[in-house]
C-alpha cells in the first residue's frame, strides 16, 4: 500500500463516521510515518512498510469507532503548539484561542501582570500566555493530578518551566489574593445536553465538560469567587457555551463586575465574558 493508497482507503472508510474523513487521514498518516501533510502530496507512490501500514490501519479503525484523532496521535495543537493530549481532560479546541488573543490585545508585555488559569487541563491557555508574555508570573491549577502532570509535561516541551501549577478545586488551595487576571475554561455543558452523545466529548472526562442540571454550576461559582483573588480593577475571563450568553452576562452584572465584555470566537458565536472587580 501506497500513501495514496492509504489516504483513498482511510477517507473512504471514515467517510460514514467522520465529518472530515481525508483531513483525518492525512493526520494519522503524517503521525505514523513522522512527516507533513507537503510530504504526503509530493511522495504519494511512496510505499509503506508493513509495520507502518498496520499501525495505520488499527489507527483508522479506532476512528472509525468514534476516537479523536488527537487521542490516537497523542497531540493537539493550540496557538500554533503542539501540545501532548490525553483522555484526562479536555482536548484543547480553537475558539478557547479567543481568550488568549483577547488577553495579548489588551495587556502589554510593558507591564508585569500576575495569571491564574483556573482548570488548566492540558496548560493550553496558560502555556499560550507564557510564551507571548515571558515575563508575567503564571499559575495554573486544575483538581486533576493526571491534567497537571499532563499540563506540567507540556510547560517543560514549550520551556515555559516558569508557570507553577497547583492542584486545587477551585480557590480551596490557591493562596494569593492579588491576581490581575483570572481566566478559565471551566466545564459549562449541562448534564442532559445531547452533544455529550457525539464526537470528540465522548470520550473525554465528564469532569472536564459537565456543571450541573444548566451548565452554569462552575461559572457561577468562579463568578461569585474570584472577586477575592483579583486585585482591584483586576480582569475574570471565562469561556461559555454559545447559548450562555445572557445567563453569563447576568451571572457577571449580579456579582458586581464592571466593564463587562463579550468576545464572539471565529464562528460568530459570543464564547467569552470579561469583566473588572471594580
Ligand atoms: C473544559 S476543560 C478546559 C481545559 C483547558 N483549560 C482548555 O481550555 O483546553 C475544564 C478543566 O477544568 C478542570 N476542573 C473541573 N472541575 C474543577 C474544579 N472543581 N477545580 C479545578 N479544576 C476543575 C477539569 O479537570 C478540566 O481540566
Amino acid at each position: 500500500m501506497n500513501i495514496q493508497q492509504a489516504l483513498q482507503l482511510a477517507s473512504h472508510k471514515l467517510s460514514d463516521s467522520s465529518p472530515s474523513a481525508m483531513l483525518d487521514a492525512q493526520v494519522l498518516l503524517t503521525h505514523i510515518l513522522q512527516c507533513n501533510t507537503a510530504h504526503l502530496m509530493a511522495w504519494p507512490e511512496t510505499e509503506l512498510d508493513e509495520r507502518q501500514a498496520s499501525h495505520y490501519l488499527m489507527l483508522v479503525q479506532q476512528r472509525q469507532q468514534g476516537s479523536p484523532v488527537a487521542h490516537l496521535t497523542g497531540q493537539r495543537e493550540f496557538w500554533s503548539l503542539d501540545f501532548f493530549v490525553n483522555d484526562c481532560t479536555l482536548i484543547p479546541r480553537p475558539e478557547t484561542e479567543t481568550l488568549v488573543d483577547f488577553i495579548l490585545d489588551r495587556f502589554s508585555d510593558k507591564q508585569n501582570l500576575k495569571v491564574l488559569d483556573m482548570g488548566t487541563g492540558t496548560g493550553a491557555i496558560a502555556i499560550a500566555i507564557a510564551s507571548e508574555r515571558p515575563d508575567w508570573t503564571i499559575f495554573a491549577s486544575d483538581f486533576s493530578p493526571e491534567a497537571l502532570e499532563l499540563a506540567m509535561k507540556n510547560s517543560k516541551a514549550h520551556q515555559t518551566e516558569s508557570i507553577t501549577f497547583i492542584r486545587s478545586d477551585w480557590f480551596e488551595d490557591i493562596t494569593s489574593s492579588d491576581f490581575d487576571i483570572i481566566i478559565s475554561n471551566p466545564p459549562y455543558i449541562a448534564d442532559s445536553d445531547p452533544h455529550l452523545q457525539e464526537g470528540d466529548v465522548r470520550f473525554e472526562p465528564r469532569s472536564a465538560l459537565i456543571a450541573g442540571k444548566t451548565g452554569m454550576d462552575d461559572i457561577m461559582h468562579l463568578c461569585l469567587h474570584a472577586r477575592a483573588f483579583l486585585k482591584k480593577n483586576g480582569w475574570l475571563i471565562l469561556e461559555h457555551g454559545y447559548n450562555q450568553k445572557q445567563q453569563v452576562a447576568d451571572c457577571f452584572t449580579l456579582n458586581r463586575y464592571d466593564g463587562i465584555k463579550q468576545v464572539q470566537d471565529l464562528s460568530g458565536h459570543t464564547r467569552m465574558t470579561a469583566g473588572r472587580n471594580a
